[in-house]
């Protein structure tokens, strides 16, 4: 029995955490999807795939697929929670009968955790950039030598030993393992009403200063207004490339945290008659307003202004917006004057609040799993997160230029969201049902969803999302148009390196694990990445495992929804 509505049990225990207030919710699930992906990842993956180009491909694919999305995660997530499950393991074995779904909620465990171990790095260069702002570093020494050193990437090696940048990252960690152990209301809640305002309000600043710059102004050699124009006009020629919706698809899901597992913890947090429909809604617009808005009004025109559009494109290359905004931006804020590291700071700070809302709901999944399964303390099982991210962080760090960090964000940060939010969305439209689950989405919403989406969510967004899939298996290299008559002609098909089959067999790469020297190479570095990360997947599914053993099914099944 499924249903929350039936003869609710009441459970004797501690009672269940909930949000504070509505505010502090909205600001907590706006927090949690405005993050870095808003300022970094979306200029540059459209700055990468042609500007406007990329508009329309990203737009419906936020409407058929982001949207649709959020609204099932939502339901998974506060049906779960009814249940005393705040983590997707034991929301998915809510959803129906069979024992393997339960497995399946591993990913929402897995990803949350090996993404926090990159993600925390980056946030911690954004710490310490700050630090290095307000001491005057990048007036003296340019970020385009102070970077590879604070990675320890100066040495043509594959590993780094980047002491300094270790030690923002240990202080990082420290504060996100620190503020999750408050818990949800003093923690998460808190953080994110200090962190949004002030995050909007440098944003507003840095916008604002960026976009009047003018021709008068000492260096700038292009109207800043040519690069929002860039990445603001749209055009239909984005439309016919494959490559363009697969960003476009990528991007989505990143920044509106979906196929994470990390929407669903935070509406698990809700009463079963807690509106949903209007919450997620609200939370993906306001992303989408950051992102499109102000995520596409500082890094790209400053940039342009005074490297005018070309460089610009070209230091996107890769689509991380690294090189833009660790490399570039802090020596154009010296043309700044007495502001210059005042904004400089301010360009970091607010990467640093969207960072840490975004990291934080990356580790209250692992909190509440250990919490709720093997009722573990709060501290102790925050503790946990900040050590597993420390160990899995480390290696990113250490092994940054042997590529690890890479891998990390392609198999965790990109492919693990595309598999976990296919299986939820059928899992969501087939077998738990569209019936019962649009009428979860429903249930005491505050704003009328138009009933189409209901066919959106059971056939459009699985079919949208199957394609993508496929899209990142088979990515060929250069045009799909090509690739089709090479496999024609030839009986083969030209996999990119980038695609998935590609990278699985390192396609395009000469080397093997060792060098004629003995020495590893970065083949090795990759496989050992993913041997580590498949380790990881495996521990969490036993952990699983063992945290069910104890649970008889009759009883499970039979026990009703804590309210
Ligand atoms: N959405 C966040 C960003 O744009 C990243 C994130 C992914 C946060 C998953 C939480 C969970 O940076």
């Amino acid at each position: 029995m499924n249903s929350p509505t039936k003869s609710p049990t009441q459970r004797p225990g501690p009672k269940p955490e909930r949000w504070g207030t509505r505010v502090g919710l909205v600001l907590a699930v706006a927090g949690n999807a405005v993050g870095l992906g808003n300022f970094l990842r979306f200029p540059a993956q459209a700055a990468q795939n042609g500007g406007g180009a990329f508009l329309i491909p990203y737009l419906i694919s936020f409407l058929l697929m982001g949207l649709p999305l959020l609204w099932v995660e939502w339901a998974i997530g506060r049906h779960g929670g009814q249940y005393g499950h705040h983590a997707s393991p034991g929301m998915f074995a809510r959803m129906g009968r069979g024992s393997w779904l339960k497995y399946v909620g591993v990913f929402g465990l897995f990803t949350n955790l090996t993404v926090a171990a990159y993600y925390c790095y980056i946030e911690s260069w954004t710490l310490a950039y700050v630090w290095h702002s307000l001491i005057g570093t990048f007036t003296h020494t340019p970020a385009t030598t102070f970077f590879p050193e604070y990675l320890g990437t100066t040495n043509p090696s594959i590993t780094a030993v980047p002491y300094e940048a270790a030690c923002w990252f240990v202080g990082t960690l420290a504060l996100n393992t620190w503020i999750l152990s408050r818990g949800l209301v003093k923690g998460i809640e808190l953080a994110a009403k200090i962190g949004m305002p002030m995050l909007l309000l440098f944003g507003v600043v840095l916008a604002i200063n960026g976009l009047t710059l003018g021709p008068g102004d000492p260096g700038v050699v292009e109207s800043p207004l040519v690069g929002l124009n860039f990445v603001w006009m749209p055009q239909t020629s984005g439309l016919w490339n494959p490559s363009t919706w697969l960003a476009a698809a990528g991007q989505v899901f990143f920044t509106l945290s979906v196929g994470m597992g990390s929407i669903h913890c935070y509406a698990a947090y809700l009463r079963e008659r807690d509106d949903i429909a209007l919450n997620a809604t609200t939370a993906g617009a306001v992303n989408e307003f950051v992102e499109v808005v102000l995520g596409s009004a500082i890094l790209i025109p400053i940039a342009t202004a005074y490297l005018g559009l070309n460089l610009v494109q070209a230091a996107t290359a890769g689509g991380s917006g690294f090189d833009l905004a660790f490399l570039t931006l802090p020596t154009l804020f010296n043309q700044w004057g007495a502001f210059g590291p005042i904004a400089c700071a301010m360009w970091f700070g607010l990467l640093f609040f969207a960072g840490i809302t975004s990291s934080l709901a990356m580790g209250q999944p692992v909190v509440a799993f250990l919490q709720d399964e093997f009722k573990a303390r709060r501290g102790a099982a925050a503790g946990v997160f900040g050590l597993s991210t420390l160990v899995l962080g480390m290696m990113c760090v250490i092994l940054y230029p042997g590529g690890t960090f890479d891998e990390f964000d392609f198999w965790t940060g990109t492919f693990s969201l595309i598999i976990f939010a296919f299986a939820e969305v059928i899992i969501f439209g087939w077998i738990f049902g569209i019936e019962k689950g649009w009428a979860e989405i429903n249930r005491g919403a505050d704003l009328k969803l138009p009933g189409f989406f209901k066919y959106v969510i059971k056939y459009v967004t699985p079919t949208f999302i199957g394609v993508v899939l496929l899209g990142a298996l088979i990515k060929p290299s250069g045009g799909w148009g090509d690739a089709l008559s090479a496999l024609l002609h030839t009986g083969r098909w030209p996999f990119a390196p980038g695609s998935v089959i590609g990278k699985v067999f390192h396609v395009g790469e000469t080397q093997s694990w060792f060098d004629p020297a003995g020495q590893v190479t970065r083949v090795f570095v990759e496989d050992l990445t993913r041997v580590v990360l498949i380790t990881v997947f495996v521990l969490i599914a036993l952990l699983v495992r063992k945290a069910w053993a104890g649970k008889s099914i009759t009883h499970d099944q039979q026990e009703g929804p804590r309210l």
